[in-house]
């Protein structure tokens, strides 16, 4: 398939599956307007999250990485309302923004928005696990040190998910040190004797593992 009819056929999916509604728009519109990076993921992306968080039934969810709530609120989405994500933050300026979005999307009783670095944070949210999906999105260098926080704070049968697993092709010859660290998580997912894993093939590469025991 060529790289046009791909674009072609992601619009589809978009189209048919992850229109954009008024919440999810103006989300962007404040990350715009807040001059925030613009890295979130992209809307069938989104979708192809709240599915797996849906799939596994994902009453308690992490997500690393926040931004300005984009995939957050489809993680959101996926909940019952007693369900919770606890989403990681760095950035003052980008929790900040997030924590709005989260508000005014109407998902905003469901989340918190933890700030500071994700290493630390994640330390203390061990004691509110188990978890049923742990999304990573963020300094692509700890992404193994994400994955095997993960696999012990996940309940067996919940989900590891991560986002830019192809790095734009980026794994296929690393040269910079996000490449190689993405490289050496995926080789990880696939060896790791806890998880039956893979990489879905959607946008940036959509990497799931399954927590088996
Ligand atoms: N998941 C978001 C995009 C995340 S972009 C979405 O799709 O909408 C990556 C985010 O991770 C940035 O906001 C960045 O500030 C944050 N980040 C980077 N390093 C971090 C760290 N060590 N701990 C917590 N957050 C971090
Ligand atoms: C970057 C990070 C991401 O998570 C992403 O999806 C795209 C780009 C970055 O840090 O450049
Ligand atoms: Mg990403």
């Amino acid at each position: 398939m060529d790289e046009q009819t791909r674009a072609r056929l992601d619009d589809y999916v978009t189209s048919l599956y992850a229109r954009p509604d008024a919440a999810l728009a103006a989300i962007q519109d404040e990350a715009g307007r807040h001059a925030l990076p613009q890295i979130s993921l992209q809307p069938h992306e989104g979708r192809l999250l709240q599915v797996l968080a849906r799939a596994v039934s994902a009453r308690r969810i992490v997500e690393i990485g926040t931004l300005a709530g984009y995939s957050g609120t489809w993680l959101a989405r996926a909940l019952p309302d007693d369900g919770r994500l606890y989403t990681l933050e760095l950035n003052p300026k980008h929790a900040a923004v997030a924590r709005a979005n989260f508000e005014r999307a109407g998902v905003g009783g469901r989340v918190e928005v933890l700030e500071g670095d994700a290493l630390a944070l994640l330390d203390g949210l061990r004691a509110r696990g188990p978890f049923d999906l742990v999304f990573i999105d963020a300094d692509k260098e700890r992404y193994p040190q994400y994955l095997d926080w993960a696999v012990d704070n996940l309940r067996v049968g919940g989900l590891v998910t991560a986002h830019n697993a192809f790095r734009h092709g980026g794994v296929l010859a690393p040269a910079a040190d996000a490449d190689r660290a993405m490289h050496a998580f995926n080789r990880a997912l696939a060896e790791h004797p806890r998880l039956l894993a893979t990489i879905i093939g959607v946008g940036d590469g959509m990497a799931v593992g399954i927590k088996l025991s």
